[in-house]
């Protein structure tokens, strides 16, 4: 028997994805990104996230449908972002799949956006061994995760106390003269620099923090740093050597988010690692990533780049879990929920 059609819907921040999936099968990935509405803020705008989405679910939705070669009416069930992410956004995608469960008169799951990139994994490698440890690093956040369940039990360790990793990425850029989103622009200048030129400060790594904030995160005080030591080049006249400042930066993000995932794996007696959010594009990051499982007998598995990002087969693969266990769909009462908890995988 085939498994059942999933459509996932995604709209927790500034991509509006809608995804379709069988099991651990992807049929189809469409997203639409307002990404270029943004740049001249240097940032998402949650509004114009809003009424992007709001313009670009129906079209994406379509998309997806003919990308997978199906119709409205095979679609067993509808899966959607609940929370965490901007509320007015989410609401969009709520409203959308409410919409479509009514119409095609099918169960509604409203599910947790952090667990959907885990589960997104699943459609790159099959079916995840959990435990797991998650590491998520993007624009909007900066989180290590254990899953014990991708269906039912997911764990926060650690987060940022302050920016995310990828809203460090896009503000150090503009420090340094490059445009949003940071990121690819900073690994690029980085590529022509010294990573060991300039040693910027690790977060929330002395004794004191890691007895406080172990699996945690803090990316203000190095982005701090680099606009000091950039003031400081300027005041003196020195050109500023945008290649060093870059990786200097890069490996200390780098460094500290791969350090605290691995040892996270290590006193949780975890093996496997998935890596996933928009900053796992980083090369530097990967590399360490890598290099640093390898050493410690930790397997790491990693989606493709069009998987990693907020993206809504992600969705329709927690989705699919979730109708594989038999779990009862949400309440169809149910709100989004921009402050969701990762302990709530199903809402
Ligand atoms: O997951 P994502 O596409 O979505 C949001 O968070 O909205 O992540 C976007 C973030 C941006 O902050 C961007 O600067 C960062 O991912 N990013 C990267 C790279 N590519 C994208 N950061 C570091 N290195 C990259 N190559
Ligand atoms: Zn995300």
């Amino acid at each position: 028997m085939t498994a059942p059609l999933i459509l996932g819907i995604e709209t927790s921040c500034d991509e509006t994805g809608v995804g379709l999936v069988r099991g651990t099968t992807l049929l189809a990935n469409a997203v639409a990104s307002s990404v270029d509405e943004h740049v001249r803020f240097g940032g998402v705008v949650p509004e114009v996230a809003s009424r992007a989405h709001l313009e670009a679910v129906v079209p994406t939705l379509h998309r997806a449908l003919d990308e997978a070669q199906v119709g409205l009416d095979d679609v067993d069930a509808v899966a959607v972002t609940a929370g965490p992410g901007l509320a007015g956004a989410l609401m969009v995608g709520v409203s959308a799949a409410k919409a479509l469960a009514v119409a095609l008169d099918k169960p509604l799951y409203g599910v947790n956006h952090l667990v959907g990139h885990v589960a997104a994994e699943q459609l790159e490698n099959g079916p995840l061994t959990e435990p797991v440890v998650a590491l998520l690093v993007s624009g909007g956040h900066t989180e290590i995760l254990q899953v014990d369940d991708v269906a039912t039990a997911a764990e926060l360790l650690g987060q940022t106390i302050d920016d995310a990793a990828g809203e460090a990425f896009d503000k150090v850029a503009r420090l340094i003269g490059l445009k949003y989103p940071g990121g690819p622009h900073i690994q690029r200048a980085a590529a022509d620099g010294d990573p060991s030129a300039i040693r910027f400060p690790r977060g929330l790594t002395g004794q004191r923090d890691m007895a406080r904030h172990r699996y945690d995160f803090s990316f203000s005080g190095l982005k701090t740093a680099v606009a000091r030591w950039v003031e400081t080049a300027e005041r003196a006249g020195d050109p500023v050597p945008v290649g060093d400042v870059a990786a200097g930066f890069q490996e200390a993000v780098a460094d500290v988010l791969t350090a605290k995932a691995v040892l996270a794996c290590q006193e949780r007696g975890i093996s496997t690692m998935v890596l996933a959010g928009g900053v796992a594009a980083n090369a530097r990051l990967r590399e360490l990533t890598q290099q640093r499982c390898e050493a410690a007998g930790i397997e790491l598995r990693q989606p493709r780049f069009s998987l990693c990002t907020d993206n809504g087969a992600m969705i329709a693969a927690l989705g699919a879990a979730v109708v594989e266990r038999g779990l009862p769909p949400s309440r169809f009462e149910f709100g989004s929920d921009s402050s969701l908890p990762v302990t709530e995988v199903l809402i």
